[in-house]
């Protein structure tokens, strides 16, 4: 689809809201957190994120930010470009526009990678590229927070976002769910006044939420965790 269509269809914003943002509100509205769409490792998620117009744009700046400090260096691109690919996330109800915005962005990042690195551009990376879309742009219900089927009804499991923390050139896997994360960020309190105590008949306490041994409060634990591994050995 055009990057200027709006509309797909007149059912599809009557069943779903489905009407694209501009590029020209897209960019003032990334304009408005500009240092943070310069920020090669800072976090984005978007609820509802369509066929990535936002997600697009920010990846745009983030790999400008790459090639201007690391445009030199085929292996450092390799590396940093990635690394702001693992740092944009999406969930879309619709199955078509996850798609299409998984490969926007593969797209946009690949052609950046191979304009950057040339003859050391190669199919492992983009291999890796993938994977992490794969993991990143989510069909699900942000309402709901449960993954959705191709009808985009309501599946029994959640959102699981993966967390990629970088040590160096190796990468820290850990998954959490998305209900979780949330309750947290919209329940400040849990985390100064109340202890993990509190919560042991709530099932999800001991599952899903651990006492933070730095600072004492609640932060969400992951469901899953991988040992820390060079970011070329990625794999499924
Ligand atoms: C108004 S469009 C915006 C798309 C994109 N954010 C943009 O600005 O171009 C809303 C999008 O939300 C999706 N959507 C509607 N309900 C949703 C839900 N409960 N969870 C996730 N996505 C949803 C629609 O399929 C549609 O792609």
């Amino acid at each position: 689809m055009s990057e200027e269509l709006q509309v797909k269809s007149k059912q599809r914003v009557a069943d779903h809201g489905e009407v694209f943002t501009a590029e020209r509100e897209v960019k003032a509205m990334c304009d408005l957190v500009l240092n943070e769409t310069e920020r090669i490792d800072s976090r984005f998620l978007e609820p509802a994120c369509g066929e990535g117009n936002f997600l697009c744009e920010i990846l745009a700046r983030k790999l400008e930010v790459v090639r201007r400090r690391y445009g030199k260096s085929a292996p450092d691109f390799e590396f940093y470009s990635l690394m702001a690919l693992t740092s944009i996330y999406g969930v879309e109800l619709l199955a078509d526009n996850v798609a299409a915005c998984q490969e926007r962005l593969f797209d946009q990042w690949n052609t950046v990678y191979n304009a950057a690195c040339r003859g050391d551009a190669n199919e492992h990376a983009r291999e890796i590229a993938r994977l992490v879309l794969r993991k990143n742009i989510l069909c699900g219900n942000a309402l709901s927070l449960k993954r959705v089927d191709d009808c985009g009804q309501d599946l029994e499991e959640p959102i699981i976002f993966t967390e990629w923390g970088f040590i160096g050139t190796d990468v820290k896997r850990r998954e959490f769910r998305l209900d979780v994360l949330l309750t947290l960020e919209g329940e400040e309190g849990l985390r100064e006044n109340q202890t993990l105590s509190l919560f042991d008949d709530d099932p999800l306490c001991g599952d899903y939420w651990e006492i933070d041994p730095k600072t004492g409060v609640l932060i969400p634990k992951p469901i899953r965790e991988f040992p820390p591994i060079y970011f070329k050995d990625i794999r499924e």
